[in-house]
Formats: structure tokens, C-alpha cells, sequence
């Protein structure tokens, strides 16, 4: 999952192409390079680290750039190098690419029969190369593109630049996303909005097969296999986000930054939804029969969305008693799922890109489901391929780690379920009212319950040389108790698991020994005792426990540290109960010194298999 940049321009400069892979850096960040052409020849840079290692090397002072590339890897294939970094370039012609050419092999070694060279282990350079042998049989460069990208397979999001073309730039986009941002007299695209936010707010979210040619005078975009043009004024969007979401603003990392949005980010997202949650379904175009029909709900989800998915089973079950099932979009989709009549289903995903998950939608969309996508991202593929989209307004999320995203997911399916029981008359009114006004404070919770970073912060150097965790939650509690673990493994390298409260005596005691830190995530409900009890197990084998509760009074004592987050309805303790695992691992993070924005081997969005 890598990031690329484009520019094209009368006002431009290698910053602009910089800062834009600085704004992408959360994609991949194992090398970088960029390619541009300031008039005098075409410039190419690049290297192996992050994007500081590549702005050493730069040029200084700055030049202009009337056409560039840039791009940001997490290598797939070839490991983190120079030689392995994009641009890739061959007679003049250099391709920045973020997917997998599955066929890279089988064309590679055509190529090299013809005589071709490759230098680098990539899939990706066989695209520059495929393109130099079209123009080498006689293809203008626009129809040497359409011929090479009609011989690839795989996913793909290209930027192709020619030293003998510099008056136009090439963007192609299948299964890999990108955006192209209409400035004034200047063009621009990215794998992401945040590229460009600072340049423009108006976008075309670009389609699997479209071929976009950018000069200084505009765009054009035409479907590659048709060749039929794209109105362009019909595709372009204004997104109503500002730069300033899409940087620190004084916190020291994103992650920081976006578990203190959370407030906003959940108060945004149920936003005006709440105000009329019985009407949500028909704004959402889900038709009366599909409403009068439905007998099941599937969600399907990765990482921490399918933590919201799980929190989601539990909501929409008690408040509107449809049957939900809950699955791993990379296991959904390959078992070939059994697709009732009367299934609503539901994918949730920050970026709306994640390849499994996008995979799965189209498997039930295929088999006759409804499809509904919960997600952060306006005009991101799950969004423009389901039927319904349902969006949370968090804003964008940069860290790696989610955290307000899933938060406002958790928003967004509170009112779904809200909309379910009421159209289905599981909820009366007046049921409906109490929730919504619980609901209505989730955000001044979330604020108190952020009054615990210092002592997080205090708690997390006592646990930075822990040799591993342990997560437990019981009900609801259960999927916050994964989230936490997975907080804690993807930013400071931990080792953590999450399990069921209840499992304990089924093995995971085994793990207890002397210090251990376990993590119990124990607000009042019905299985509040039952909690209690696993928490005396842990101790009774040294187990250092930390609780994470509403209810401190009956746990002073019993464990070793108490973190009291506000009361809720038990339905909603998801929302205070994760923020101080948030913090956590956050803090355990910072301390172990490790790149909580940017953690090693993981990117922002999953956009291939
Ligand atoms: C969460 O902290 C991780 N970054 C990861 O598990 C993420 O939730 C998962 O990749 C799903 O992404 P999506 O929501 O964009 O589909």
C-alpha cells in the first residue's frame, strides 16, 4: 500500500510534490522518490528510508517543477532499497505505481526476451518497460499506456510521465485508489485527498479503467477499454474537509491528535442522523421491502473496523432482534458465503479501499445482498460500489493506528440499530428517545474520560518492558478487550492478546505468571461478577491487573491499578471503555521510542491482498 503523487502546473515546485508525499507518508514509508521535469530535462531522485532520507538528497534551493511524480513504497515485492524505490525509468519514460501486478513475471520475461533490462526485483518496473517497448514499436506514448495497462493484471494506480511528453502527465486507476484535485491552472492526483487538500477541495474520485491525461490546461478522462470520455464536471466533487484536518495542530503524533477528536469525530458522524434516526433508512435507500424483508444482518470487516463490527452484532441485535453475523472480510469472501434472501449487508471500513473488504461486498452485492458500507472516506471505492453508504464524519484519520474512526463507527451503527428497532417496532418511542439523549452525551464522556492521560501516561512507563499482555472483556467488553491488545501490538511491537473473559480456564491462564500484565475491561453490567471473578483468578496467580472500569469501589484492593472511565447505558460503554486503551498504547508507544504514526511494517490502508 503505497503513496503516490502527481503535478502538473504553471505554479508548481518540488515541494509541492514533497509535501504531498509528506501527507501521504501513513500509506508506506520504506523508501521514496520523485521524478519531475523543470523545463531542462526530466530529474530523478531516490531512496531507500523515509521521506527526510529523500529530501536530503533533493536539490536545494527548491526548483520548479511544471510536471512531477512522486511516491512513498511499502515494498510487496523487492525489499526496502533504492534500486527497488519509484519512480521506475526506462527511456525516459517513469511510472510511480501503488497495487500488485500479479502477471509481473510472465510479462518481465517477455520483455527480457525482447531484449528489455530490469534492474529492480519490483512487479512494478515492468510497467515503464512495457510502455518503452510499445513507443519502440511506434505507439505515440498515449496509446503505448493504453496498450501496456491492457496487458496487466492485478490492481493498479499509475502515474506516467515521459521526458519526451513533458506537456502532459498519465493517471490509471484499477482496484488501487486515486483522486485527481482541479486546481487553478494546476492539476494534481494522489492515492489519497490529504495530498492535495492544501491545493483544492474539488476532486474526481477516479473509477477502475479510467485513464486521466492532465496538461496545464485540464483533464480529460476516458473509460481505457471504451475510450468514451468522462464528462468531467459531472464527476467532480467538493469534499468539505480543510487542511488543518489533515495535520498535527501542536499534538506531537496524529494518533494523539485523533484520540482527542474523538468528541467531534462521534458527535460529527450522528450528527444530523440522530435528529431523525426512524427516517435513516430511507435516506439511505434501503427500500420499505428490502426494511419489511430483511431477516439478517452480515458485517464484514478487517482489524479494528471488525472490532466495530463486533460492538455493531451486539447493538443492532438488542435494539431491533434482526440476527446478526459477523465476519473477517478475507475469510468472507474465499468460503463462499450462503446469502440468504432478506440479508442486509454491511461493510465497515475507514478508507473504503481495503482489498478483502472490498472483496466481500462485491461477493454479497453478486449474491443478491443489499449492500451497505459504513466508512470515513467520500468517494472511496466501498462507497461508490455498494447500494448504500452511510458515512462516519471523522475527518481524516492519518495515524496508522484507528482510533476516532472506530469510535465514529461504533456512532454510526448506534444509530443504524436506533433506525432498525424503531422501523420494526422492536423500539418504541419513547425506548428510542432514552438512547438517543444516552447516546447525545457519548461525546462529554469521551471528553472526561480523556481527563486519564497523565495517569495512562504514568501507568504506561511501568509497562514498557513487559514481556507481553493479556486483554480480557466479557459481552460488549469483549471487542474493546481486542482492540486494546491490537492498539497495543501495531504501535509499540508488543506482544498482546485479547480474549473473552470467559475463555480464561479454557488456556489463556495458563499464560499468568508473576507480573503479567492483564488488562480487564470491567464496567457495570450483567457480567460485571462474573468479571470480577476471572480478576481474582489473575491475582491468585500474580497476575498484575489493571482494570478498566465505572465502578472503582469494589475494586480497590483487588487490583493494581484502576482506571475509572464515566457511567453509560451498558450498550455504550465501547465509546469510554476504549479510550484508555488508546491511551495506552499510546504511551506505551511513545516510551519504547517507536513510530506511532508510521509503525513498522504497516500502512494506513490495506489496498491489496
Ligand atoms: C487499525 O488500527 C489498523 N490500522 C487496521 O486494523 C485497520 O483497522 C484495518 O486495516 C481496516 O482498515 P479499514 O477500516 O480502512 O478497512
Amino acid at each position: 500500500m503505497c503513496g503516490i503523487v502527481g503535478y502538473i502546473g504553471k505554479s508548481g515546485s518540488l515541494q509541492t510534490l514533497v509535501d504531498g508525499l509528506k501527507r501521504l507518508e501513513y500509506r508506506g514509508y520504506d523508501s521514496a522518490g520523485v521524478v519531475y521535469q523543470n523545463g531542462n530535462g526530466m530529474e530523478l531522485y531516490k531512496t531507500k528510508g523515509k521521506l527526510k532520507e529523500l529530501q536530503s538528497i533533493l536539490p536545494n534551493p527548491v526548483p520548479v517543477v511544471k510536471v512531477g511524480l512522486g511516491h512513498t513504497r511499502w515494498a510487496t515485492h523487492g525489499i526496502p532499497s533504492s534500486i527497488n524505490a519509484h519512480p521506475h525509468s526506462i527511456d525516459g519514460i517513469a511510472v510511480v505505481h501503488n497495487g500488485i501486478i500479479e502477471n509481473y513475471r510472465e510479462l518481465k520475461s517477455c520483455l527480457i526476451e525482447e531484449g528489455h533490462e530490469f534492474v529492480s526485483e519490483t512487479d512494478s518496473e515492468v510497467v515503464p518497460q512495457l510502455i518503452s517497448s510499445y513507443i519502440r514499436k511506434g505507439l505515440s506514448f498515449r496509446e503505448a499506456i493504453k496498450a501496456a495497462i491492457a496487458r496487466l493484471r492485478g490492481s493498479y494506480a499509475l502515474g506516467i510521465l515521459s521526458k519526451s511528453n513533458p506537456e502532459m502527465l498519465f493517471a490509471v486507476r484499477k482496484g488501487s485508489p486515486l483522486v485527481v484535485g482541479l486546481g487553478e491552472g494546476d492539476f494534481y492526483f494522489a492515492s489519497d485527498i490529504p495530498a492535495i487538500l492544501p491545493y483544492t477541495n474539488r476532486f474526481i474520485f477516479m473509477e477502475d479503467g479510467h485513464l486521466c491525461t492532465l496538461t496545464e490546461d485540464g483533464v480529460e478522462i476516458c473509460n481505457v477499454d471504451s475510450g468514451i470520455t468522462i464528462p468531467v464536471d459531472q464527476k467532480t466533487v467538493e469534499v468539505d474537509w480543510v487542511p488543518a484536518m489533515a495535520e498535527k495542530n501542536g499534538f506531537d503524533h496524529f494518533m494523539l491528535k485523533e484520540i482527542h477528536e474523538q468528541p467531534h469525530a462521534i458527535m460529527d458522524t450522528i450528527g444530523e442522523l440522530i435528529e431523525n434516526p426512524r427516517g435513516l433508512l430511507e435516506n439511505l435507500g434501503i427500500s420499505t421491502k428490502t426494511i419489511i424483508d430483511l431477516r439478517k444482518i452480515q458485517i464484514v470487516a478487517c482489524g479494528t473496523s471488525y472490532h466495530a463490527a463486533m460492538i455493531g452484532r451486539y447493538i443492532i441485535e438488542n435494539l431491533a432482534h434482526i440476527p446478526v453475523d459477523i465476519d473477517i472480510a478475507s475469510e468472507y469472501r474465499h468460503r463462499d458465503p450462503i446469502v440468504e434472501n432478506g440479508t442486509l449487508f454491511i461493510s465497515i471500513t475507514q478508507s473504503g479501499e481495503t482489498a478483502d473488504t472490498l472483496a466481500a461486498q462485491r461477493v454479497a452485492k453478486e449474491k443478491g445482498a443489499w449492500t451497505l458500507t459504513i466508512c470515513n472516506v467520500v468517494g472511496s471505492t466501498s462507497t461508490r460500489e455498494a447500494h448504500s453508504v452511510l458515512y462516519t464524519r471523522a475527518g481524516p484519520e492519518i495515524g496508522v493506528a484507528s482510533t476516532k474512526a472506530f469510535t465514529s463507527q461504533v456512532a454510526d451503527v448506534c444509530v443504524l440499530a436506533l433506525a432498525l428497532g424503531l422501523r420494526r417496532g422492536r423500539l418504541s418511542f419513547r425506548e428510542a428517545d432514552t438512547f438517543k439523549n444516552l447516546l447525545l452525551k457519548i461525546p462529554g464522556l469521551v471528553e472526561k474520560t480523556l481527563k486519564n492521560e497523565s495517569k495512562i501516561k504514568d501507568m504506561a512507563r511501568s509497562l514498557i518492558y513487559s514481556h507481553g499482555f493479556l486483554f480480557l472483556g466479557r459481552g460488549l467488553s469483549y471487542p474493546v478487550a481486542l482492540e486494546g491488545a491490537l492498539k497495543l501490538k501495531e504501535i509499540s511491537y508488543m506482544h498482546a492478546e485479547g480474549y473473552p473473559a470467559g475463555e480464561m480456564k479454557h488456556g489463556p491462564i495458563a499464560l499468568i505468571e508473576e507480573g503479567l500484565p492483564v488488562v480487564v475491561v470491567v464496567p457495570v453490567d450483567e457480567l460485571y461478577e462474573k468479571t470480577l471473578s476471572n480478576i481474582e483468578e489473575v491475582k491468585a496467580r500474580g497476575g498484575k491487573v489493571i482494570a478498566v472500569t465505572d465502578e472503582p469501589g469494589c475494586l480497590h484492593g483487588k487490583v493494581d491499578e484502576i482506571i475509572e472511565v464515566p457511567s453509560t447505558h451498558s450498550s455504550l460503554s465501547p465509546f469510554l471503555t476504549v479510550i484508555p486503551l488508546q491511551l495506552l498504547a499510546y504511551y506505551v508507544g511513545v516510551l519504547r521510542g517507536c513510530d506511532v504514526d508510521q509503525p513498522r511494517n504497516l500502512a494506513k490502508s490495506v489496498t491489496v491482498e
